[in-house]
């Protein structure tokens, strides 16, 4: 067997590797995540979107609206997602990270700008310390001009991921009319704001670690896309930063995690706000998160919404094309460092 630091996947490391993490997935002393010192008694808000299609919808909004004010993230359950297909999206997306590893290495690509690739870490091409981490990324939108590059292995893989993507994008955009709407906006001023759309999923894969407390799934980081609908599977590992505290996410049965990314934070000229979010990992299970980057296409000029500048609230941002903020974000060293602090309007 070759030694495990010649594996390209953690997957395959982690397998073989012993009762400590290698030394490049080890943070220096004051960038680890301090296990004990985390707020699990409070959690982020809950949303009933049910009402969303009759007569309470304007009590609904406002919710949303406060969720996206207080905290950027928030859980929905009744979202309309049946059970089933995201039961069956987690089946094969366990499946997939369970397949032999020379299946799994015929997606394998380090290049961000591949539209399906398997990858680790964040971007081994520019980081310094590894994440706990493998992911398999797709591009979801269009459907029809992505699909044929997925896998093939499980053998209902893209038929499961497609219907599972095709449900997650009528949630983003039901949660985007929302939004605008909370915002005083037309229904649709955010949809549009995405010029063509787009979609992108990752299927996120964290295998137990034997030393949780030196390491991260992901560091702390903000989304870059517009909205995130983030699929877990009942194992906690997410935190979101809260004021100066780090708050557990603890998965709620039936329910999804939403937050807030980038473009919305400009779009909604600092009224909501991306917050800074990152992924513990620990040493008894795997984790499997799915999430959902509902974007603006890369052509898209992003800035914020006219009705939202005035007096009090100058205007925040330059305009900029998606396109451009997507590869800043990519091509960063450190993932912790915001990218909207690159787009802020000249004072
Ligand atoms: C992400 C992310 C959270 C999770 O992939 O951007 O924040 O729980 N994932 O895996
Ligand atoms: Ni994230």
């Amino acid at each position: 067997m070759a030694p495990a630091e010649s594996k390209l996947l953690l997957t395959d490391r982690a397998i073989s590797s012993s009762n400590h993490v290698p030394s490049n997935y080890i943070r220096p002393v004051g960038d680890r995540p301090n296990l004990l010192d985390v707020e699990s008694s409070t959690s982020v808000p809950l949303i009933d979107l049910h009402g969303l299609l009759g007569p309470a919808r304007s009590d609904v909004i406002k919710e949303i609206g406060s969720a996206c004010r207080t905290d950027g993230f928030f859980m929905v359950k009744n979202h309309g997602i049946p059970e089933e297909v995201v039961r069956e999206m987690l089946r094969v997306a366990r499946e997939f990270f369970h397949l032999p590893e020379a299946e799994r290495l015929k997606c394998y690509s380090d290049d961000p700008s591949r539209t399906t690739r398997l990858s680790t870490s964040f971007n081994v091409r520019t980081e310094k310390v590894s994440n706990w981490r493998d992911f398999l990324r797709l591009h979801c939108y269009p459907l029809e001009d992505f699909i044929r590059e997925w896998p093939c292995n499980p053998p209902d893989f893209k038929q499961v991921v497609g219907e599972y993507s095709k449900h997650a994008r009528a949630l983003a955009v039901r949660l985007l009319e929302g939004i605008s709407e909370s915002l005083g906006l037309e229904r649709d001023h955010m949809v549009k704001a995405m010029g063509k759309q787009a979609q992108h999923m990752a299927i996120n894969y964290y295998p137990p670690c034997p030393q949780p407390e030196l390491t991260y799934g992901l560091p702390g980081h903000k989304d870059p896309n517009a909205i995130t609908v983030l699929l877990p599977d009942g194992v906690s590992g997410l935190q979101v930063l809260r004021g100066q505290k780090w708050v557990a996410v603890e998965p709620v049965p039936n329910a999804l995690i939403i937050n807030m990314g980038d473009q919305i934070q400009v779009l909604s000229n600092d009224r909501y706000k991306s917050v800074l979010h990152r992924v513990i990992v620990n040493n008894k299970s795997e984790r499997i998160s799915v999430p959902t980057f509902y974007c603006p296409s890369p052509d898209a000029v992003i800035e914020p919404a006219e009705a939202l500048v005035d007096d009090d609230h100058p205007l925040r941002y330059r305009s900029f094309t998606y396109g451009e903020y997507y590869e800043k974000f990519w091509n960063r060293e450190l993932l912790s460092a915001s990218c909207l602090d690159l787009f802020k309007a000249s004072q």
